[in-house]
């Protein structure tokens, strides 16, 4: 062999000695280490290479071709030499066994979840979804719900005011403190019965404790059509309590005042935290849902139809306070603390 004849069998020595090395390593690091020693800068092969310039110029060519091949040879050696502790190390430190982490995958959160499902419940039954101005002008959230300004019924709905310039016709912008603003809206914007709207809006009040939020959610129920009565609005109150809370808990409907319905109602649910008994959350064994009544002649009026004509009831109630009723939640602060232990439950 040329190489032989040229480098005194020293390559094809340092072959096989490369080779032993190699099959006799038993970890990665050791066997980079081995590669550097033969391969690296001053390494027992790279020294050949080197030494290539000093032989002959007419059998440089053969002798190169020659290096190279036995060249290629180790380093196939090397790399297969490498799969195998790479596969060694694999199959040893990782148990492909062990059960994997699943990753973390979110949901939406229960306000969203209760509004999807309470939508949801109302479109089978001819409601479609609305959505009204969350600033809006005092006109609608109060004076066309038959409370003229200065009136003492405008307190409970302890409203944020906004600082802007007043309307002529429709006085100041507030924060809506309830959906009922879409009620005179609706009516101006269809114009014609029959109208059934579903209104689910952020609200605003002044409050803050256990069972209420400065800013919460409320969803407001509204038919106007002709001969509609008290039992349509009692039929279609059964209808959710039993969809939304199943067929344990109870409701009943207690005489009620509010400007913009007559008669009207406050609706309560047997609470969800201790089924009727009483506890912190409810004091009384009963929650209440919202209220609800047959829709004001003077609203009717305001929405521009005869309430000769139109009759319609109404409901107003908070999602939260709905969730809490149906869940333990005994504080419906919770619903906005976000804490992932808690949303995680649900
Ligand atoms: C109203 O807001 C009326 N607009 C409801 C209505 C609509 C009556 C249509 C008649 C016809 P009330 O102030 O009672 O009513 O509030 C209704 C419900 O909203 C309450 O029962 C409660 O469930 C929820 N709610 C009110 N304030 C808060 C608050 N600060 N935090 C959480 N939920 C609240």
């Amino acid at each position: 062999m040329v190489v032989k004849k040229y480098f005194n069998e020293s390559v094809e020595n340092e072959l096989e000695e490369a080779k032993r090395k190699i099959d006799s390593v038993l970890n990665q690091k050791d066997l980079e280490k081995i590669y550097l020693e033969i391969f690296g800068k001053s390494g027992s092969f790279t020294k050949f290479t080197k030494q290539l310039g000093k032989a002959p110029q007419s059998r440089r060519p053969e002798i190169g071709r020659q290096l190279n091949e036995e060249k290629k040879e180790l380093e196939e050696y090397f790399e297969k030499k490498r799969s195998t502790l790479n596969a060694q190390h694999l199959a040893t430190s990782i148990d492909i066994t062990a059960p994997s982490k699943k990753p973390a995958i979110g949901h939406l959160h229960l306000v969203s979840q209760a509004i999807e499902e309470i939508v949801d419940i109302f479109k089978r039954i001819g409601f479609s979804l609305k959505s009204y101005p969350e600033v809006d002008w005092d006109w609608y959230a109060f004076e066309a719900l038959n409370m003229p300004k200065d009136h003492p019924a405008r307190d409970e709905w302890e409203t944020f005011f906004v600082k802007s310039k007043p309307n002529a016709q429709l006085g100041n912008q507030v924060l809506t403190p309830h959906t009922s603003n879409g009620q005179v809206r609706e009516m101006l914007r269809l114009k014609k019965p029959p109208i059934r709207m579903l209104n689910i809006s952020r609200c605003y009040r002044r409050q803050v404790d256990v069972s209420h939020t400065p800013m919460f959610h409320q969803f407001e129920g509204m038919l106007i059509d002709k001969n509609v009565s008290i039992a349509n609005l009692k039929g279609t109150l059964d209808y959710f309590a039993q969809k939304f809370f199943g067929k344990e808990r109870k409701s009943r409907l207690r005489p009620h005042h509010f400007r913009f319905t007559e008669p009207s109602f406050e609706i309560d649910v047997t609470c969800g935290v201790c089924l009727g008994r009483g506890c912190r959350f409810c004091k009384s064994g009963w929650v209440e849902l919202g209220g609800a009544g047959m829709v004001h002649p003077n609203v009717i009026k305001a929405g521009g139809l005869d309430p000769k004509k139109n009759t319609g009831f109404a409901f107003g109630w908070g999602v939260e306070r709905t969730i809490a009723m149906r869940t333990e939640i005994g504080d419906i602060r919770l619903l906005f603390q976000n804490d992932i232990r808690f949303l995680e439950q649900f």
